[in-house]
């Protein structure tokens, strides 16, 4: 079997689409939908990615307003940033980019952000929402950009067997939820760093998502024939054959695409599709903003 390419960046171009009509809409009532983002020191892949959310923006006519902090800012900086930020008329959502250099508590930092302007879904009320099956709310970007590319792919996800591998609060844990929800309906099990028996629940599973950040570690054999292989890892890894001396390779092999039926590629898989959640999220705190 030769795997079907899971299109991240094309299921993203149709969100966007979809999205500048939500986006006339909202500047038909004078609402124009904006972004703030907060970045706080120099670690280059973050600074990559603020970049590529803050282009989103520009292409899709939201707003956007960057706030870069020096890696020895305090806590109280990045807290006094997003209180104004909360205050803020006209502003519709706030993300803080991860990681937070190791001297601030990020998820202290993220329980201060509005809840109605969590934009990353990050924030206790919102992940408790997940929790409760309510998927109506801002749910984290990564995880629903996944679930909106199996959708649009036409994957079945009901009496499937997950395997989701790391249980980061930003992927593995909320995706895990996400699968097993109502009307989702996986069997999900969440494997980790402690886990004895990675490969052979992987070589029982439906859909395999690997979350884990270890270049090419799911490997071919690890794979059931025609499962469904969702690539969230994105790393640099040395090759000296690149003029550059590196490239980018994800948590799953290339091999596996021998025995998967549906593969998502690094890069152009699950990247676009976490900007085109975070830019969706941003339009439905905006549309709430003349709603409520
Ligand atoms: N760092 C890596 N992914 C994310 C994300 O989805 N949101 C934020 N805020 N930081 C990240």
């Amino acid at each position: 079997m030769v795997a079907q390419r899971l299109d991240g960046k094309a299921c993203a171009a149709e969100v966007e689409e979809e999205l500048l009509i939500r986006i006339t809409a909202c500047k038909e009532k004078g609402i124009k939908p904006h972004l703030a983002v907060i970045i706080v020191g120099d670690d280059p892949a973050s600074h990559v990615y603020v970049g590529s959310k803050v282009r989103a923006c520009e292409r899709l006519g939201i707003q956007s307003t960057h706030i870069e902090l020096s890696a020895d800012s305090t806590e109280e900086q990045v807290r006094d940033a997003i209180f104004s930020l909360n205050e803020q008329t006209g502003l519709h959502g706030i993300l803080v980019q991860s990681p937070l250099p190791n001297h601030m508590d990020e998820e202290a930092l993220t329980d201060l952000i509005d809840p109605v302007k969590d934009v990353d879904g990050f924030h206790p009320q919102n992940l408790g929402r997940l929790v409760q099956g309510r998927l109506d709310g801002m749910l984290p970007c990564t995880p629903s950009g996944v679930m909106r590319m199996l959708s649009w792919a036409g994957i079945e996800t009901e009496g499937k067997t997950a395997v989701i591998l790391g249980r980061s609060r930003i992927v593995g844990m909320p995706q895990s939820l996400l699968l097993g929800a109502k009307g989702i309906d996986s069997t999900v099990t969440v494997a980790h760093s402690r886990t004895k028996n990675t490969a052979d629940l992987c070589a029982n599973a439906d859909i395999v998502i690997a979350a884990v950040g270890r270049p090419e570690m799911v490997t071919a054999d690890w794979i059931k024939e025609g499962a469904v292989v969702v690539d969230v890892g994105i790393n640099r890894v040395d090759d000296s054959t690149r003029e550059r001396g590196w490239r980018l390779a994800g948590d799953v092999h290339p091999d596996v695409a021998s025995k998967a039926s549906w593969l998502s590629p690094v890069p152009g898989g699950v990247g676009p599709m976490t900007i085109a959640m975070l830019m969706e999220n941003t339009v439905r705190a905006a549309e709430q903003s003349y709603t409520v």
